[in-house]
């Protein structure tokens, strides 16, 4: 396998003493039909900022939501993966996107609104927003693409990263495989799908593979996940994956690797794994979840980030 070549890259050029401002551009829904988890995709102009041009795709940008938290503290910066390319939003080098959930939910009678994603999903065109970064020195692209394929598994805006990398990959002519394989609830809640629908169609090179976990169930009666992905479509990854130049990268999540990584293991395709002690039995479809978890660690070629 060729060597994994990082780029370097510029790190918390503005940190949350000290933030920067960017200017809205876009805020619109990416799921194709209402849903009840509502996903925005968000344009920043960080023209004039000293920012400007020093995001890359896989990096995160921090937002800092005006107000106070219930302490009276100003509210933490939080971290948002881009979605755009190293090259910009649609082409346009000073912008860069954001894929954002609002987080609402209801624990024990007492309804809880997410302070800083439910700010980004409100703003306008035209709004300012106090933002920090870059962020994150591990989860990119290598510089020397080419002499790799790519598997992307992606639960909810875990997509996010990932549609910057293969816009990158697939806009420059990459010749490499590519597979996306994102889960998320129902079909609706599938994000950007027409965006991956016709890169899909576009680019033979490239898979978009949709694991929805509430509507088919397996015909073992288990839900359909990124993991089960390695064997409900064995026929499309079982070549990819095996072979020697191939990349995985996680973005979802958090427990989406263990299920990865067990499932890999499964079928032997351990160069994406480093084992932490002694398995209690060499056949991995003995180790149970908790086995699996402590066991197995990602190699240099698995790039995680879970949350
Ligand atoms: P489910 O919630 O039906 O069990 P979203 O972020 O839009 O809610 O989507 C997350 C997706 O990841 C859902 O389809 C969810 O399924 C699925 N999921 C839940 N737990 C895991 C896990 N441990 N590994 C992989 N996918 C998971």
């Amino acid at each position: 396998m060729s060597e994994i070549i990082l780029p370097e890259v510029e790190l918390n050029i503005h940190t949350p003493k000290n933030p920067t401002e960017a200017v809205v551009v876009e805020n619109y829904v990416c799921t194709a039909e209402s849903s009840p988890n509502i996903v925005r995709h968000i344009t920043l102009d960080l023209t004039g900022t000293e920012l400007d041009g020093h995001f890359r795709t896989g990096q995160s940008i921090g937002v800092l939501a005006p107000g106070e938290d219930h302490r009276g503290k100003p509210h933490k910066v939080r971290l948002y993966s881009l979605s755009s390319p190293t090259k910009g939003e649609g082409g346009n080098q000073h912008l860069v996107s954001t894929t954002v959930k609002r987080a609402n939910e209801e624990v024990d009678g007492t309804f809880y609104t997410g302070v800083c994603s439910n700010y980004i999903c409100n703003l306008k065109v035209g709004d300012k927003v106090k933002v920090t970064g870059p962020s994150g020195k591990r989860f990119l692209l290598p510089e020397n693409v080419d002499d790799f394929n790519f598997v992307f598994f992606a639960t909810g805006t875990g997509i996010a990263p990932f549609r910057g990398m293969i816009l990158e990959l697939l806009e420059s002519g990459f010749k490499g495989q590519v597979v996306l394989v994102f889960g998320c609830p129902y079909r609706t809640d599938v994000l950007y799908p027409e965006l991956f629908d016709r890169l899909e169609e576009e680019h033979e090179n490239f898979h978009f593979v949709k694991m929805i976990s509430r509507e088919d169930r397996r015909p073992d009666g288990s839900k359909y996940y990124v993991q089960t992905a390695i064997e409900d479509r064995a026929d499309l990854l079982d070549p990819i994956l095996g072979s020697d130049n191939t990349l995985i990268y996680l973005c979802g999540m958090k427990g989406m690797e263990t299920g990865i990584y067990h499932n890999l293991a499964k079928k032997g395709f351990m160069g994406y794994l480093r084992l932490k002690g002694q398995p209690s039995t060499e056949d991995p479809n003995e180790w149970g979840w908790k086995e699996a978890k402590e066991l197995l660690k990602p190699s240099d070629r698995t790039f995680e980030e879970v949350y």
